[in-house]
């Protein structure tokens, strides 16, 4: 069986698009799971666009022991001592550089001719075979470049000793039929080409990325660039779990393999989902929330008979829980519930644990069981979170009161903690109660973010009962903001902040301090 590599850009090519953006603990956790997937390559971050991004890609090149990380490049110099100095304690570090090659971004972006794109893109492949000998140069727009200057540029940036050449479709415009034929032009025209490995990347902004990552696989491609959930610019990259899991239901047809444990697929989709907010459309393939539910009757006597008859994959080959499947099996923990069976339900959604970090969460779950009676596996999953994936609580919620009304608007105090000291100030004036509450956060911690995005939902999956018994009274409240604000170079960022409490308000304010601290953290380093 051919094997093909799978290169994971869900923090690069993912994490760039608005709205998708991670702090750097949520990155680390994302690659971690990554590492646990199976992914070959994780690219982990474009170092020179921020000191943010440098930071990650170390970090992540210092944790992950068992993948290639790579870092994106420009064709510059100073982007590849960059993104070397970033990656240089990985285990196998990989140098992507990429330059465009097609008509439109030649003449408009770059202002270079031809001969000037072939000779930069052979210097830069050059200049970062001097620092290692993994070096990868994606073409980008190869799609809408003419072929034979692709091949023309591929050919000579392996002799210069590139050892994987990728050919995206940068625009999403391709149709699977062509994309496969100008994979096979482009091996049947590069020289050397049988002595690396071709990579395709495609976009999905006519819903064909992965029809066409697979289409170029059967006809030659070695490596498919992709992302968790297909989260990526504008409509997208090509979705991981759609290509693994179509060569994986029909290897009968492919006759190929790639070395995803499949069974992590969900876990790490919904990490995904949850750290960037972006919740997945419920006939999403593979994990949405419907993939896998059975609605008509015809189709439940179906699958009642024989789960075949409706059903091409199993929902356990992605590792969905057996609980989330059948509630009636959906075994809730509870105030007694002790160390063994919160490690089942760990074992269950495939979160592993160090034993400090273990500690910690198990501790939150016991005083969350004060307050609800029942917890449920989303329950567990933000209580996982929570702890795996925060930034240092610079700013924390000391005390809060509120009082609101429809004739007097909103009053109350908000006091924050900071280094050992308190800072208090009242609510008053807003739009309403959060937009007072955000208000006031600001005023104590002298920043004025722009609120993009404020939602609140229920994270309890099934009706939750109080610590009293009463049923459907305490779904934990789960809250995600978005804000964002100028940096000292008048660049916009954003950042994301959770929260989770049986308090509506609360999981307003913690999610709105997360965020403020993720921006503390990264804009002042603390
Ligand atoms: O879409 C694209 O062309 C890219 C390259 C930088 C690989 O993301
Ligand atoms: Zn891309």
């Amino acid at each position: 069986m051919r094997a093909v590599k799978i290169f994971d850009t869900t923090l690069r090519d993912g994490e760039q698009a608005p709205g998708c953006s991670m702090n750097i603990s949520e990155k680390i956790e994302v690659a971690k799971r990554l590492e646990k997937l199976g992914v070959d390559i994780i690219e982990a971050g474009f170092p020179v666009s921020s000191p943010g991004d440098f930071e990650s890609v170390k970090k992540i090149a210092s944790v992950i022991k068992t993948c290639v990380v790579t870092s994106l490049c420009r064709c510059l110099e100073k982007d590849i001592n960059v993104g070397w100095e970033a990656l240089k304690k990985a285990e196998s570090p990989r140098i992507h550089v990429f330059l465009a090659t097609s008509p439109v971004h030649m003449e408009y972006k770059l202002k270079m001719t031809q001969e000037q794109v072939l000779e930069q893109a052979v210097n830069c492949v050059k200049y970062a075979k001097k620092f290692n000998s993994d070096v990868e140069f994606s073409a980008e727009d190869a799609f809408r470049s003419d072929p034979d200057f692709v091949c023309k540029v591929f050919s000579a940036v392996i002799k210069a000793g590139a050892l994987t050449v990728n050919f995206p479709d940068t625009l999403g415009y391709a149709m699977p039929e062509e994309f496969g034929k100008s994979i096979r032009y482009i091996k049947e025209n590069t020289a050397g080409i049988e002595k690396v490995f071709l990579s395709v990347h495609c976009h999905n902004d006519l819903g064909l990325a992965a029809a066409n990552s697979i289409s170029a696989i059967l006809n030659g491609a070695d490596q498919v660039e992709c992302t968790i959930n297909g989260i990526g610019e504008r409509a997208g990259n090509a979705s991981l779990e759609e290509i693994v899991m179509g060569l994986k239901v029909r290897r009968d047809y492919f006759n190929v393999e790639t070395k995803i444990d499949t069974t992590q697929i969900y876990s790490v989709s919904r990490l995904v989902s949850q750290v960037t907010g972006i919740k997945l459309q419920p006939n999403k393939a593979i994990v949405g929330d419907n993939a896998f539910a059975h609605e008509a009757g015809i189709h439940q006597h179906g699958v009642l008979s024989n789960r075949e008859t409706y059903e091409i994959m199993t929902p356990q080959a992605i590792g969905i829980p057996k609980s989330k499947l059948d509630s009636s099996s959906n075994l809730v923990l509870g105030k007694h519930s002790g160390r063994h069976a919160f490690e089942e339900r760990l074992k269950e959604l495939n979160i592993n644990l160090d034993e400090k970090t273990f500690e910690k969460v198990f501790g939150d779950f016991k005083k969350l069981t004060d307050k609800k009676k029942t917890v449920s596996l989303r329950d567990i999953e933000a209580l996982v979170m929570n702890e795996t994936t925060s930034v240092p609580e610079i700013w924390k919620l000391d005390f809060w009161e509120l009082k609101t009304s429809s004739s007097a608007g909103a009053s109350g105090v908000i006091r924050l903690r900071r280094d050992g000291e308190i800072y208090e100030e009242s609510i008053c004036g807003g739009d309403g109660p959060l937009d007072s509450i955000f208000r006031t956060i600001n005023k104590i911690t002298g920043k004025e973010p722009e609120l993009e995005l404020y939602e609140l939902g229920a994270i309890t999956d099934i009706t939750g009962a109080d610590k009293n018994g009463v049923e459907g009274s305490s779904s934990q409240g789960e809250t995600m903001v978005k804000i964002a604000l100028n940096d000292k170079y008048g660049c916009l960022r954003r950042w994301n902040g959770r929260g989770v409490s049986t308090d509506v308000i609360e999981s307003s304010m913690k999610a709105y301090l997360a965020a403020i601290n993720v921006m503390f953290y990264e804009i002042e380093g603390r």
